[in-house]
């Protein structure tokens, strides 16, 4: 199990062995870890739907509250993410990995923000609103918590902010109470990127896919022939898994797309080998190859109560009013956290800007170029290569939904 290796020695070692060059070798590693632990946690509740998460974003709360919690709250979020913000070392490469992240490069735009909500005059540490306000694009805001309604449209206000374009989807938070000693987090992701080689609206047309149940459904499907990265792997003694990297324009941000071989196939079987070493692996063995792409477009929104994903990933006494201990964040005792929140969205187009051209139907010409085509349920991850942030990381299930 790669994490706890790392996890030990990241955490007890307060000077890392070698150089710079291992300490990012070995957080890129953790953040591949706790994405594909995320996704892990959350496929089985989503019985199969698309699903969309930002593990990017999931992880600067994570990041953030520690500055506050102290004892065992404290050792179960440096557990979670498998590195400790304290030591120095880590710190600045994480507050770099933040800025590059957030510095949008030609037609790349990625927001990550982290809002926690306090109640209104809740004397907080001074050392950690600080950091609040240097990590990572977050903010502090106040609250009511004796008015639990206004409290909800405040947060869903919030939230939709990150959702202009769209109607936004109320955020449900059935854990509100009137507790004014309560934390409620908030992470939000949207990405928004131009591919470095566009898709031709006039090459996008309805081609079948087909769906888990085994329906066929006609999506719009995009093409183009490109120079592509691009590797085939065998997961299981059975199952082989193609794996497409399609790279955005100006910065060193791209999507993989994992597709199983056969059809037929679910990606349920799959699922489980999708694991931090395999990935690393696919990453370190794709090849340029001249193929012909055939992919859906798709767009996702999801919204996540995080508290069952916490938990999974054994962080459980921040939620607990008994047993939290923030007192970094305030002075009080009786401080904890009662609802976490994230909202992630993405969204796959030709040229990944929101034209919405009327589509030519084109008869494809028929060609010997080995061909990628996604018409069928595939997983998908966004990661940036220099800092190993994952994004976003779901699955495709159904295009039209
Ligand atoms: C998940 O999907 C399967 C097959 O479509 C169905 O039998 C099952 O009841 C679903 N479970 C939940 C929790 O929705
Ligand atoms: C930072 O957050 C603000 C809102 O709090 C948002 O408008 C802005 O786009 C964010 N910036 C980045 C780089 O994510
Ligand atoms: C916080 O309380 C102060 C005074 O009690 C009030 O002026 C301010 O509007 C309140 N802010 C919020 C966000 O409720
Ligand atoms: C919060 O709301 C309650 C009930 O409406 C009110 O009595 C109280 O003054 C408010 N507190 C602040 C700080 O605004
Ligand atoms: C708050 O919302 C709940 C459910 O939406 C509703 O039943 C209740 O009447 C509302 N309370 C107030 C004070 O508006």
């Amino acid at each position: 199990m790669l994490p706890f290796t790392f996890l030990l020695f990241l955490l007890h070692s307060g000077c890392l062995h070698g150089g710079n060059n291992d300490l990012q070798k070995d957080l890129k590693g953790l953040k591949t870890e706790f994405a594909v632990r995320l996704y892990q946690s959350l496929m089985g509740s989503r019985n199969g739907t698309n699903l969309v998460i930002s593990p990017a974003s999931v992880s600067v709360p994570l990041e953030l509250l520690q500055f506050g919690a102290r004892g065992n709250t404290c050792l179960q979020l440096e557990r979670a993410l498998g590195y400790t913000v304290h030591g120095k070392r880590v710190h600045d490469f994480l507050q770099n990995a933040q800025a590059a992240a957030t510095t949008s490069g030609s037609g790349t735009t990625i927001q990550l923000t982290c809002a926690f909500f306090v109640q209104n005059g809740t004397h907080l540490s001074s050392h950690f609103t600080e950091h609040i306000s240097l990590w990572a694009n977050s903010s502090l805001e106040t609250t009511n918590f004796s008015e639990p309604n206004r409290t909800t449209a405040q947060i869903n206000r919030w939230v939709s902010r990150f959702a202009a374009d769209e109607k936004p989807e109320n955020v449900s938070l059935e854990r509100i109470h009137s507790a004014l000693a309560q934390i409620v987090l908030v992470s939000t992701m949207s990405f928004h990127g131009i591919w470095q080689k566009r898709f031709s609206f006039t090459n996008t047309q309805l081609l079948s896919f087909t769906s888990p149940e085994g329906l066929i459904l006609r999506v719009p499907m995009m093409y183009q022939t490109a120079d592509v990265n691009y590797g085939q792997f065998q997961i299981t003694n059975k199952q082989h898994v193609g794996v497409l990297e399609l790279p955005y324009q100006g910065s060193s941000v791209s999507l993989f797309l994992v597709l199983p071989r056969e059809r037929g196939v679910p990606l349920g079987l799959l699922e489980p080998y999708l694991t931090a070493r395999a990935i690393h692996i696919w990453m370190t063995s794709l090849k340029r190859t001249k193929m012909d792409v055939f992919l859906p477009r798709f767009r996702i929104q999801n919204h996540f109560n995080l508290k069952d994903v916490f938990s999974s990933l054994g962080i459980t006494d921040l939620f607990d009013p008994f047993k939290a201990n923030l007192k970094g964040i305030s002075g009080q005792d009786d401080l904890y956290v009662s609802e976490a929140i994230h909202n992630a969205r993405i969204e796959v187009l030709e040229d990944g800007t929101k034209a919405s051209g009327t589509t030519a139907l084109v008869l494809l010409r028929r060609s010997r170029t080995p061909f990628f085509k996604a018409d069928r349920p595939f997983i998908f991850f966004l990661r940036e290569s220099n800092t190993g942030s994952v994004f976003c990381i779901g699955r495709v299930t159904n295009p039209l939904e």
